[in-house]
């Protein structure tokens, strides 16, 4: 148990000695940075991973805010079951339904604040200090962060252009690697921008089912795969071990903070206990917003439009990359989502070199952020989301000549 400070500590030592243990563990500096980077005026920054603002429905937006005041609406700003509300939860199960192959039964799906929320539930109800979790290297840092909260320990498998290399994770389950659970993001990786093959897919959860671990599955990409066809999700290939994280960030805006999880029935109702003691329901709003978005296809006809620009914007991004950086670099060419994994030169400190990029007014992200264990000092993320179109060449001139 911790000691309590006596009176007269100074208040630095004061407040970190009362801090409870979870939030040690490594926790914190990392998104603070990213964003702290994002903050600085003229950056040509391929840093955050947000998505473009041009991509935001705002006029739609302002129909539906003042339909549902013409209609006398309560619905949208009345407090929302902890499941969420009827409407938005059929919208979305007939979404599923149609882009996954498989109609989740009522008692499977919740909507949740964000994707990171939904990782946090599954932390919450399924993480006791020192559990094992086992991650891709690299991963999401929210996920690490979120996971770390729980005090899990993180194990990194390796990737390469296919994902998750599956077969190394069967050798350490064999070897005797017991993990609760295993996070994947296949689809347009957060942060490598590769894709778990579909040969992988069906291996990967009968690892799952042999070894009884559960599968968490981010699909926060998976709609942004610059051509409409997707691989089968996790969760439409073996429901009985994957519970499925998604989010409305990407594909509308953030703003809503709306997401979604959806899995085994009994999990699914240990995230919603979770949920009723942290934010009790996601926003009203938001979901209703989020209903009529569905039902009139605009999200559809918006992701034509995002997927389109995202296309471009990564073609510009490889095109200055085959340009500028030396031949000893080498990068991820990805199908989707927001994000190329750069792989310096050997010997180079991506660190060093994310600090001296600020200095030529440029913002990456050093690749250490993204493994759980200190490795990729040689790798940096690139995202091309949200970067000027018309800045992407002199920035990555601006890197290649660090380099
Ligand atoms: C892989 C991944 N999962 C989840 C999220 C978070 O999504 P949300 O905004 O819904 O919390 C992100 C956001 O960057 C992400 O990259």
């Amino acid at each position: 148990m911790a000691v309590i400070p006596e009176i007269g500590t100074p208040e630095t030592a004061r407040w970190e000695a009362l801090a409870a243990a979870r939030t040690r563990g490594d926790v914190g500096e990392g998104i603070a940075s990213v964003l702290a980077l994002l903050g600085l005026p003229d950056l040509i920054s391929f840093a955050g991973g947000f998505p473009d603002p041009k991509t935001f429905p705002r006029e739609r937006m302002a129909t539906l805010l003042q339909e549902f005041v013409t209609a006398g609406e309560v619905s949208a700003f009345q407090y929302a079951p902890t499941r969420g509300l009827a409407g938005p939860l059929d919208a979305l199960t007939d979404r599923l339904e149609r882009l996954q192959g498989r109609r989740p039964a009522d008692d499977e799906l919740l909507i949740t604040s964000g994707g990171i929320e939904a990782l946090e539930l599954v932390g919450k109800s399924y993480l006791d200090p020192g559990d094992l979790v086992v991650v891709e290297g690299p991963t999401y840092l929210g996920a690490i962060q979120a996971f770390r909260s729980f005090e899990a320990e993180l194990v990194a498998v390796p990737m390469d252009e296919h994902g998750l290399e599956v077969d190394e994770l069967e050798r350490l389950l064999a070897g005797g690697l017991r993990p609760k659970l295993l996070y994947s993001i296949p689809d347009h990786q957060n942060p490598a921008g590769v894709s778990l093959s579909a040969e992988r897919r069906t291996p990967l959860v009968e690892l799952a089912r042999r070894y009884g671990f559960l599968i968490v599955e981010d699909v926060a990409y998976r709609e942004l795969g610059f051509s409409a066809e997707a691989l089968p999700s996790l969760w439409s290939l073996a429901p009985d071990v994957v519970v499925q994280a998604g989010t409305t960030s990407k594909t509308m805006f953030p703003g809503i903070r709306l997401g979604w999880a959806v899995g085994p029935a009994d999990i699914a109702a240990r995230l919603v206990s979770a949920k009723q003691n942290t934010d009790q329901c996601a926003g009203a709003l938001g979901q209703r917003l989020f209903e009529e978005s569905v039902r009139r296809g605009w999200i559809d006809e918006q992701l034509v439009l995002s997927r389109a620009l995202y296309e471009r914007k990564a073609e510009r991004l490889l095109g200055a990359l085959e340009r500028s950086l030396p031949e000893d670099a080498h990068w991820t060419r990805p199908q989707g989502g927001f994000f190329s994994w750069l792989t310096l030169p050997a010997g180079a400190d991506s660190v060093a070199l994310a600090q001296r990029a600020v200095e030529q007014g440029v913002g990456i992200v050093p690749g250490t952020l993204f493994f759980p264990d200190g490795r990729g000092a040689d790798t940096v993320r690139l995202s091309f989301s949200l970067v000027d179109e018309a800045q992407i060449d002199d920035g990555i001139e601006r890197l290649g000549s660090l380099l």
